[in-house]
């Protein structure tokens, strides 16, 4: 039996640290005061992700190639929110890149992954009564962070849970579950290590299993579907073995309908979010 992923990870001397452009976004956005001045503030100490993000302003898609000179004019053409989520995401998607070398687990794909976790977390906040769906983009995208982790730490292990995996013909996670290291366990306590929030922490934790996150069962339920429709869409990397039929959590209060629209929508925005990031995670 593995040692707790707890245990195991206090040992490791070298985690990655919160990246500092996140941590001070994720600081400053809360707060009401949060304005697209401040934004631009903290963009401008990072000058490779303000790079980036002039360069996803000046792309075909805005049709505005070369002119936006500044990240003052790219959140007009981009809109405050959107600016926002690309710092987050790419500050975050730094943090975390292919130096694993394992082919079945590329960071682009699994970036790819996490950023369409994210698109289709805050659509289904959106319809979901008494949530805030800005919240959900850096849930979205820091759900699966545990397999990062477990990429760069913990690979003897992960070839043991495939080999379960191929054995049972499960999904990943179920393969983890039997094992005993889940990437749901190792992303909560990176997640913790970070200072992130409780409801952050619960989402990572329990995004597999809504029902066990007792008062945060809405919000992990909201990651839980948005994660089954990416799988289902083929957006990013994806487990094999996954169940036919999309497990629609109760706690969510939404009807089938819905969500089947909340699918079509990301279905016809998928291109254009994969170019657009794809920008965003390339050099
Ligand atoms: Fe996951
Ligand atoms: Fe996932």
């Amino acid at each position: 039996m593995p040692q707790s992923a707890a245990q195991r990870l206090d040992k490791i001397k070298d985690l990655p640290p919160m990246p500092h452009t996140l941590q001070k976004v994720l600081q400053e956005m809360d707060s009401i005061a949060s304005s697209a001045k401040r934004l631009e503030a903290i963009v401008r100490q990072d000058p490779v992700l303000a790079a980036k993000i002039l360069k996803i302003a000046n792309s075909p898609a805005y049709g505005l190639s070369g002119q936006v000179q500044t990240i003052a004019h790219a959140v007009v053409v981009l809109g405050f929110g959107e600016v926002r989520n690309l710092v987050i995401g790419i500050s975050l998607t730094q943090a975390f890149d292919d130096s694993n070398g394992l082919k079945d687990f590329q960071a682009r794909d699994m970036w790819m992954h996490c950023i369409g976790v994210a698109t289709a977390s805050m659509e289904i906040a959106s319809l979901t009564e008494g949530l805030d769906p800005e919240e959900f983009f850096t849930m979205g995208l820091i759900h699966d962070i545990g397999r990062f982790l477990m990429c760069s730490f913990f690979q003897d292990d992960l070839q043991k849970i495939l080999e379960i995996q191929a054995e049972k013909k499960i999904p990943l996670y179920a393969a983890e579950e039997i094992y005993g290291l889940s990437h749901a366990e190792v992303g909560a306590y990176i997640a913790a290590k970070w200072n992130l929030n409780q409801r952050m922490i619960s989402a990572v934790r329990y995004h597999h299993h809504p029902k066990s996150a007792g008062p945060e069962e809405k919000t992990s339920a909201v990651i839980f579907l948005a994660d089954q429709i990416c799988h289902k869409l083929g957006i990013g990397w994806s487990s094999k073995w996954l169940p036919e039929k999309i497990q629609l959590p109760k706690a969510l209060g939404i009807n089938g309908t819905r969500v089947q629209q909340a699918a079509r929508k990301l279905q016809e925005k998928k291109q254009e979010l994969e170019q657009e990031w794809s920008q965003a995670l390339g050099g």
